[in-house]
């Protein structure tokens, strides 16, 4: 392993343990999924490397869970504070906000007793269906869609695009349905996870991965499709879809 390689892991690992560390007053749960979802998933190391959450924003985060990414954003402020962000990263995004909403009481309760509510971190609890969405630079919606039915898909990605300002970013990411192993393999994961989590197992209404940068296109939003499924077995796609 190169020295820059073992430098990027440690740097990666510090910072999943300062995002993970405000969960352990929240459970041994809620600690160890946050270790375990934020080591193991590349999304999430992804948005950071990537520099796909710009310096300021307002950020949306739908379906925010326990607000793993909230904790991110917060530890990697945190660390380039203290000069221990790696210098050959883009620039630890600094929101000017970041509004999570999420349907689960529990979660929310987790989220709020983990990071606590200010000006700029806030937490919903409420129903991406019928919540309002506040006007954002970019949107975030990790593994969500799928819990809603196609006509309730289509009608919160119009009002996505609607909060979204010129220039700015929804971050879609999106199970493959085409990719029947794959995709059948990430709804047998996420029943294990969502019994974990206390919740009973919703039905899932995927897409094949065409059907959904169709969809976003015809919102007239520029679409990119970028394999997120990377050290797992799922069939994961992050679509990066900008309002022009
Ligand atoms: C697979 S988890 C992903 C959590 C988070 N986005 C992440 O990547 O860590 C999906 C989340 O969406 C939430 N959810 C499902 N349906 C929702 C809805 N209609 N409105 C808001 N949140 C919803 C679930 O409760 C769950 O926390």
């Amino acid at each position: 392993m190169s020295r820059n390689v073992a430098a990027d892991r440690a740097a990666w690992a510090r910072l999943r343990e300062r995002a993970s560390a405000p969960y352990r007053g929240a459970g041994r749960f809620a600690w160890h999924f946050a270790r375990g979802k934020i080591g193991h998933d590349p999304v999430f190391r992804h948005l950071f490397a990537a520099g796909l959450i710009p310096q300021g924003a307002r950020v949306l985060d739908i379906g925010c869970g326990q607000g793993l990414l909230a904790s991110l954003l917060r530890a990697g402020a945190a660390m380039r504070a203290a000069g221990e962000w790696p210098p050959a990263w883009p620039p630890a995004p600094a929101p000017a906000r970041i509004t999570g909403i999420e349907l689960m009481p529990r979660d929310v309760e987790r989220a709020r007793g983990a990071l606590g509510e200010d000006g700029r971190t806030s937490f919903v609890c409420g129903d991406m269906r019928t919540e309002p969405f506040p006007p954002s630079d970019t949107v975030v919606l990790l593994d969500v869609l799928h819990y809603v039915t196609h006509a309730e898909q289509d009608a919160v990605l119009r009002r996505v695009r609607d909060a979204l300002v010129p220039g700015g970013r929804l971050l879609l990411r999106v199970g493959d349905a085409g990719r029947r192993r794959g995709f059948a393999i990430s709804q047998w994961v996420d029943r294990l996870v969502c019994r974990a989590r206390g919740h009973a197992a919703p039905p899932v209404h995927g897409r094949p991965l065409a059907e959904w940068i169709a969809q976003l296109r015809r919102l007239g939003l520029q679409v990119e499709a970028r394999p997120m499924s990377q050290g797992t077995p799922f069939a994961n796609v992050l679509l990066v879809a900008q309002r022009p």
